[in-house]
């Protein structure tokens, strides 16, 4: 089948690439020409494990293809928006305009009886009015919504092996319409039997935040525990085992430290409440308000942490940030916790040095002011503090006597519960955690 992709962001990119891997001929659409340049190259614009091999094997296959000109779209069967739906500046509400100028940008190729579907993140409400756009500017084409849930750092992996299908169709005969032709896109992975909900666009909308809200709600909750363990003395990583054994509630997403951060859990909750409110169904949603007021007191309470063991004052104390991105296996610093604290941290005077195995590069760019360090060992010398701030395996696996070496002390912050306790500190390190007593 024909398909187009309109947007090669994240999203974008990985799908065009696995839709090609299913046996599709795809052409990926993309405003960003040095985006569409590194694309067609065969060069991944993002870190993303398993990426670059699948967009290489796919180029090579001639099912893909990228280009800047909506024109290339014509013919598809099917339209995919892939396009970001990013916080507006200074609101809660997401930023629609990528989405509605991809939409236009469509209206120049769409034909009767071709099918668009949306995967971007979008405020409930939005299919239905593109539907009627569409309905009225191409009769006979059609909408459908199918949201997408892949993680950065499993992106390849999530679409192609996803955990189910979600499609937003329109009522009655269109709907089974482009249910089917979705069902022909996806062949390969329906036939696995993966499980499938057919709703309404509404309710399609919904599942993606509300999937991301019930994740950040976890995730805030189990931080909420680790700010009575650090009241009570209590350890939080033991409380996340104990009550995830229990199969309702699970002991995935329990765990405590700095926080969520990246393109989707903030921003997606935050959207939720600005549409919530315009639905005069604000109240419905207050608690993710507090979701994300627990969320962003964990940075500042990292922050009165390393000043508490840096003897009460940051002035003039060498700090080590081990960790820029958002999460590991990523060079994504959207709303980046790490890279949040190391800037409180230079405020409050410290001298700070931030290493990233990956996202240096984008961290420079967007928090130029920083100093960046291009290994941990770079980052520690000399140094009065170290923070793990993201949890990448190279941190993890560090040999705490040789890092000892390098320090002036040897006292290390465990900002995401990811270090060996008992390791650290038969290396003589005093050792400080977010909702643990340290050492
Ligand atoms: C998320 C959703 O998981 C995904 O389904 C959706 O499509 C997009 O948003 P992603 O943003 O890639 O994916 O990251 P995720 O793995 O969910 O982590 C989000 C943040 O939560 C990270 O900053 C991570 O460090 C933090 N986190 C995650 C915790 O603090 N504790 C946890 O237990 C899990």
């Amino acid at each position: 089948m024909r398909i187009a992709v309109i947007g090669c962001g994240y999203l974008g990119a990985v799908h065009a690439a696995s839709m090609a891997e299913l046996g599709h001929e795809v052409v990926g659409i993309d405003v960003d020409e040095r985006k569409v340049a590194m694309l067609c190259r065969g060069d991944a614009p993002f870190y993303e494990p398993e990426f670059g091999e699948l967009l290489r094997h796919s180029l090579a296959s001639g099912r893909l293809s990228f280009g800047t000109d909506v024109a290339d779209a014509a013919g598809a069967r099917v339209h995919f928006i892939c396009v970001g739906t990013p916080q507006k500046h200074g609101e809660y509400a997401a930023d629609l305009r990528f989405v509605r100028s991809a939409a236009e940008s469509l209206l120049e190729v769409l034909e009767p009886g071709e099918l668009v579907v949306g995967k971007s993140t979008v405020p409930v409400g939005t299919a239905a009015d593109l539907a009627a756009m569409f309905g009225e500017k191409v009769p006979g084409s059609l909408l459908a919504w199918n949201p997408e849930f892949l993680r950065e750092g499993f992106a390849v992996r999530d679409t192609l092996h996803p955990d189910r299908l979600v499609y937003g169709l329109p009522a009655g005969e269109d709907g089974d319409t482009a249910a089917a032709v979705l069902d022909e896109v996806y062949g390969p992975i329906v036939a696995r039997g993966i499980p499938q909900v057919r709703t309404d666009y509404a309710t399609a909308e919904m599942v993606k935040t509300a999937a991301n809200s019930f994740l950040a709600t976890k995730i805030s909750f189990i931080n909420a525990m680790a700010e009575l363990c650090e009241a009570t003395g209590g350890d939080v990583k033991l409380l996340a085992d104990a009550i995830g054994y229990d199969d309702r509630i699970g002991r995935k997403f329990l765990n405590a430290g700095l926080g969520f951060g990246g393109g989707c859990l903030p921003k997606d909750i935050r959207a939720f409440m600005a549409r919530a409110g315009e639905l005069g169904a604000d109240q419905a949603l207050t608690f993710l308000r507090e979701v994300d007021n627990i969320n962003m007191r964990r940075r500042i309470r990292m922050v009165e942490l390393a000043r508490e063991v840096c003897d009460g004052s940051l002035l003039g104390k060498r700090v080590a940030v081990l960790g820029a991105a958002f999460k590991p296996d990523s060079d994504d610093i959207r709303d980046s916790p790490a890279l949040n604290v190391a800037a409180q941290l230079q405020l409050q005077g410290a001298v700070v040095r931030v290493t990233d195995p990956a996202a240096v590069e984008n961290s420079r760019r967007e928090w130029p002011h920083l100093d960046y360090a291009a290994t941990p060992e770079e980052a520690a010398e000399r140094a009065d503090a170290v923070l793990v701030l993201t949890e990448w395996k190279q941190y993890r696996d560090l040999d705490p006597a040789a890092f000892g070496e390098i320090v002036n002390r040897k006292r290390v912050l465990d900002g995401r519960n990811a270090l060996d306790r008992d390791a650290w500190v038969a290396a003589g390190w005093s050792y400080r955690a977010l909702g643990r007593r340290g050492s």
